[in-house]
């Protein structure tokens, strides 16, 4: 995870980010909205909102679905990418997932919103004169996005593949 000091860092620096993977020029990224690119052997999917970069796992960590395809809506007051397969809701900050639930005993019925945790991997995000780089989150706590950037996902992806 990321410090608040590192997250407020992805909006300029002036010097190259250490291990960091080139995604594009800021214009090209800002226009594009939602870029996803290969680096360093995982897909990420980095996109522009309301003028903050972001960056995470491209494939939504809940059967791998296509999160560059997904709307970007509120939760709770949280600013969340909604998978287009199933409409699981990730934060874009943490990657947290987010679920409605509803207390049967209380009247009327209230949906409340839970987190069920980190579930989707971010990255950081720098833009160093001009350019957009992604720094891996490189937390050694397995996240559930992971699956999806493993050879063996990919194996079974080519195999399905007409
Ligand atoms: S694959 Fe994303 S919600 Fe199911």
């Amino acid at each position: 995870m990321f410090s608040e000091e590192e997250q407020a860092s992805c909006t300029s620096s002036s010097s190259d980010p250490p291990s960091a993977h080139f995604i594009g020029t800021k214009d090209d990224v800002v226009q594009a909205k939602r870029v996803t690119k290969l680096v360093g052997g995982r897909d990420v999917l980095v996109l522009c909102h309301l003028g903050q970069l972001h960056a995470m796992d491209m494939r939504c960590y809940h059967s791998g679905g296509p999160l560059q395809e997904g709307d970007i809506e509120e939760f709770d007051g949280r600013m969340c990418i909604v998978c287009p397969w199933h409409q699981y809701k990730i934060t874009l900050a943490e990657g947290e997932g987010l679920y409605q639930k509803v207390n049967p005993s209380s009247t009327p019925p209230k949906p409340t919103w839970h987190s069920k945790g980190i579930k989707q991997r971010v990255h950081l995000v720098t833009e160093v004169n001009g350019n957009v780089y992604v720094t891996f989150n490189d937390s050694l706590d397995t996240i559930d996005s992971d699956f999806y950037q493993t050879e063996r996902y990919r194996t079974i992806m080519n195999k399905a593949k007409p």
